[in-house]
């Protein structure tokens, strides 16, 4: 049998769409083969933060309490939803110092731990979401939302990143964004929204606090006009930690419900990463967190994921999560991890102001990148121009409708160099 026979003997339709070929690993692979040949060739492919001379930049405190964790917390099964102190860490960690004001205003939060940020977004598609059901993602975001959507069964509906025509604010399309909110509140029992924000993968735009209030009032103005449909804003924060607002949307949702009334029908979760956060992005430490008026009901939602965990990945590795405690229950080892943070943060602030300048005084289209690890230029062949530049041995990722470039991965020396070939990939396409 051929492999096609095989296939079709093996597998079900589900199985046999799958293809995969990873654009972002395959063009960091042609990075490296261009160094290995010695070519001067710049990186701008991967998702991870190398330091400037291109070694993989790293939390010193995280990873000396690693290796100083017992041989329980090396050894041993965490508790299904995690260790109850994680749980609460990951809340802090997330939602920032305005938990306790919350906690005041008489919301209650919970939290179960996964396997990486993905592992929240993954529970949340399963357990907020019945198969068939429709998710609300903007248009352009992080490739993995799709597979994770696919994987779960959920047709994909979309708001434009960016407004299209008028719009009361910059970076909010509020009208299609009501739109897309009122079209499946009609046609379906609950509402799950993903928002990447701050420091949006592939973008880096992240949203001021007009914006995020637009965002949460359409969202609060849906599920007071549809009270019996439950309405679930995610907010996918993996990158927050390198935003100037890390917990902009903790002070955006508490300056709302200081004096209104959060509808019963609504619920805020976040995916917390320790991925970029803390440096450990192999390790899958995450978590999802869940913020609501009924502690009841939190508690019932941390039961669910948990199952749901259970029948997916077992449970989350215990390791990291007593590091994570360890670390930010001591107050001096919190003082330096957060010391090495902000030197991370620095860093990519000198490389995208570099870059953004540089970027200003060109034609090109560059996507407003304000924090974290990438740039995007949206153009209607990314693949050429990512050859283009390749032959200038700046290598970046073409992904659909754009390149990103990976600020996190070039080196501060080489940003304006790789500013200056992709505007002369640009126009040696254009021209
Ligand atoms: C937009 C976005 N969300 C979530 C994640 C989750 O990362 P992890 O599962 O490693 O925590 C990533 C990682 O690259 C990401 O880019």
């Amino acid at each position: 049998m051929d492999l096609g026979e095989l296939e079709n003997t093996f597998l079900p339709l589900e199985s046999r769409v799958k293809t995969g070929s990873d654009v972002i690993f395959s063009w960091y692979g042609r990075y490296q083969q261009a160094k290995a040949l010695g070519e001067p060739a710049i990186n701008g492919t991967v998702g991870s933060l190398l330091e400037d001379d291109g070694s993989l930049a790293v939390n010193r405190v995280v990873m000396e309490t690693i290796r100083k964790q017992s041989d329980i917390d090396f050894s041993a099964y965490a508790p299904l939803p995690g260790l109850p102190e994680f749980k609460r860490l990951a809340s802090e960690l997330v939602i920032g110092p305005r938990l306790a004001s919350l906690n005041d205003i008489g919301l209650h939060s919970n939290a179960v731990a996964t396997p990486g940020g993905t592992g929240a977004l993954y529970l949340s598609a399963r357990s907020m979401l019945a198969v068939g059901d429709t998710i609300l993602f903007r248009s352009r975001r992080w490739s993995p939302y799709d597979t994770l959507a696919k994987e779960c069964g959920l047709p994909i509906a979309e708001w434009p990143i960016l407004p299209k025509t008028d719009s009361p604010h910059p970076k909010v399309d509020l009208e299609a964004l009501e739109n897309e909110l009122e079209m499946i509140a009609i046609n379906q029992e609950r509402i799950l929204a993903w928002i990447n924000d701050p420091a949006h993968n592939p973008t880096g735009l992240s949203l001021d606090s007009d914006g995020r209030e637009l965002v949460l009032d359409a969202f609060i103005n849906c599920a007071t006009n549809h009270p019996e449909k439950g309405v679930t804003l995610f907010l996918d924060t993996a990158y927050a930690i390198y935003a100037d607002e890390p917990y902009g949307w903790s002070e955006t949702i508490h300056k709302k419900f200081s004096w209104a009334d959060w509808p019963e029908n609504f619920l805020i979760c976040w995916g917390f990463s320790a991925s970029k956060s803390h440096t450990i992005y192999g390790m899958r430490c995450g978590a999802i967190v869940f913020l609501h008026p009924s502690e009841d009901y939190v508690a019932r939602l941390g039961e669910i994921c948990a199952v749901t965990g259970r029948g997916t990945w077992s449970l989350a590795p215990r390791l990291p999560q007593s590091t994570l405690m360890a670390i930010h229950s001591d107050e001096e080892l919190a003082s330096s991890w957060s010391l090495e943070k902000v030197r991370l943060k620095e860093m990519l602030a000198i490389r995208r102001n570099l870059f953004n300048e540089k970027m200003s005084q060109s034609e090109l289209p560059l996507m407003p990148s304000d924090d974290g690890y990438f740039a995007f230029i949206p153009c209607d062949d990314p693949v050429s121009i990512a050859e283009r530049a390749a032959e200038s041995h700046l290598y970046v990722v073409p992904l659909e409708g754009g390149v990103r470039i990976g600020l996190c991965s070039i080196g501060s020396n080489d940003i304006v160099r790789a500013a200056e070939i992709l505007i002369e990939s640009w126009h040696s396409l254009a021209d």
